[in-house]
C-alpha cells in the first residue's frame, strides 16, 4: 500500500517535471507572461503536451489540446501554474479544461496573480474537476520567479553580472576597456542575456565599452537595452543608437526631462537623487514597462549603486585565472552571510560563482 502511494507520488511528479521541461523551452519569447507547460495523461500514457510559445499565442493548455493524439476526455492534466480564469489576449484556459472533458488537473503552484489566485482552481471543482495543487510546488516557483516577483512586488527579478581578475578587479580603471574571461564565460554570459528581459548598464561602461548588449554566441532573443545617463550626455554615434539590433532605453533625470522616443532610444525620466538615478525608481519604472528580469551588467559605479540599494536577487561572478596588475577598478560585490552560493562551476579556465540570497541551493531543472 504504502509502496503504491510512494509509486503514485513519483508518477504525478514524472509528469509535473515533463510539464515544466516544456514549460522552459518559452523561456526568452513570453514574458512578461510567465512560463507554461502542460501534459495530458489518459490510462497512464501521455496523449498530449503543449507549453505557452509565445507571448499573446494560445496557452500550454489549448496547445497541449491541440496535439493530443487521443480524446483527453476524462484524462488527466498537468500544468505547472494554476489555469488562468480570464479572458487576455487569448480565453481562459479553465475552460479548455471544462469542455474537453478534463476529470483532474494537478497543478504546480497557484498563480501569484490577485486576479486569477485560487480563482482558476475554484472555477475548475465548481465544474466538478478534481484539483490537486502543489505537485513540484518549489521548482515550478523557480521556473517563474522573475514573473513571481513581478507580479506581486511590482519590481523585476535583478541579476548582478561581473567578471573580474582573480586579484578582484573589474578592469584597469574607468577609462580602460579590457576583456577579462575566456569563450565559454562569454558563451554562458550570452545565454544570460537571452534569458531576461532587460540588461543594464551606466554610462561610462557605454561609453567606454561601446557594447551593442546582443545575444551573438547562442541563439536566443536579443534583450531591451537599458543605459543609465542622468543627463542625457551620451553620443549618438555609439552602437546601441545605431544598431537597430535591440529595443534601447536611457533613463535620464526626472528634474530635466520627460518620457520622449526618438529615431535612437526611448528617454525614461526617473527619479534623480542625491545626484544619480534611484536604483529602485529605476526598478519600478522598470516594471511598468512590463519588464520582468533585469541583468546588471556593470560597470563599479552601478553595482555598487544596487548593492547599497539592496535590490539585488542574484550575483553571477565569473572569475579568470590571471592576476590583473595596477588595477583600480575593485569588484564591489562581497559575498556575505547573507548570500548563499547555488552554483559554482567552471567555464573554461574561468570559474563561475551564482549566489543568492536566502534560497534553497537548487540544481536546475
Ligand atoms: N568587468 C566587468 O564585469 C565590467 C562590466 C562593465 C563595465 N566594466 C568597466 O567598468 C568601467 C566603467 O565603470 P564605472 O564605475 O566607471 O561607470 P559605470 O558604472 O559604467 O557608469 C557610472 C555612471 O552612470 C551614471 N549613473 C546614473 N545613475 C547612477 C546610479 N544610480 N549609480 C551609479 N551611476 C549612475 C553616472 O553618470 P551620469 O551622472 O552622467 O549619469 C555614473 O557616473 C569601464 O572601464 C568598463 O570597461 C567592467
Amino acid at each position: 500500500m504504502e509502496t503504491d502511494s510512494i509509486l503514485t507520488t513519483n508518477m504525478h511528479e514524472l509528469f509535473m517535471s515533463r510539464a515544466i521541461e516544456l514549460a522552459k523551452q518559452g523561456r526568452g519569447h513570453v514574458s512578461p507572461n510567465p512560463m507554461v507547460g502542460c501534459v495530458l495523461v489518459l490510462d497512464g500514457d501521455i496523449i498530449g503536451e503543449g507549453y505557452h510559445e509565445q507571448f499573446g499565442g494560445p496557452h500550454a493548455e489549448v496547445m497541449a489540446m491541440r496535439n493530443a493524439r487521443k480524446d483527453p476526455v476524462d484524462g488527466i492534466a498537468y500544468v505547472n501554474l494554476e489555469p488562468c480564469c480570464t479572458t487576455g489576449k487569448t480565453p481562459p484556459c479553465t475552460a479548455a479544461l471544462i469542455e474537453n472533458g478534463i476529470s483532474e488537473v494537478y497543478v504546480g503552484m497557484l498563480d501569484p496573480n490577485p486576479e486569477i489566485n485560487g480563482k482558476g482552481v475554484e472555477a475548475l471543482e465548481k465544474a466538478g474537476i478534481m484539483v490537486h495543487v502543489g505537485i513540484l510546488e518549489k521548482e515550478a516557483n523557480r521556473l517563474n520567479q522573475s514573473f513571481n516577483k513581478w507580479i506581486t512586488h511590482k519590481m523585476p527579478w535583478v541579476i548582478a553580472k561581473v567578471a573580474q581578475s582573480a586579484n578582484g578587479y573589474m578592469g584597469l580603471d574607468s577609462e580602460t576597456s579590457i576583456w577579462l574571461t575566456g569563450d565559454v564565460s562569454r558563451t554562458h554570459a550570452h545565454t544570460l542575456r537571452s534569458e531576461v528581459d532587460a540588461v543594464l548598464i551606466g554610462r561610462q561602461t557605454a561609453l567606454i565599452d561601446d557594447p551593442s548588449l546582443t545575444v551573438r554566441e547562442v541563439s536566443g532573443e536579443n534583450p531591451k537595452r537599458v543605459i543609465m545617463d542622468t543627463n542625457r550626455t551620451l553620443p549618438l554615434s555609439l552602437n546601441i543608437f545605431n544598431d537597430k539590433k535591440a529595443e534601447t532605453y536611457v533613463l535620464c533625470s526626472d528634474k530635466r526631462f520627460s518620457k520622449t522616443k526618438t529615431h535612437f532610444c526611448q528617454y525614461l525620466p526617473v527619479r534623480e537623487e542625491n545626484n544619480i538615478l534611484s536604483p529602485i525608481h529605476v526598478l519600478e519604472s522598470l516594471a511598468k514597462e512590463g519588464i520582468t528580469s533585469i541583468l546588471i551588467e556593470g560597470g563599479q559605479k552601478i553595482l555598487e549603486s544596487f548593492l547599497s540599494a539592496d535590490v539585488i536577487d542574484q550575483i553571477f561572478i565569473y572569475t579568470a585565472p590571471d592576476i590583473l596588475n595596477d588595477a583600480h577598478l575593485k569588484n564591489p560585490i562581497q559575498l556575505s552571510d547573507e548570500w548563499m552560493i547555488s552554483e559554482e562551476e567552471k567555464l573554461g579556465d574561468d570559474t563561475l560563482i551564482i549566489a543568492e540570497k536566502g534560497v534553497e541551493c537548487l540544481q536546475e531543472l
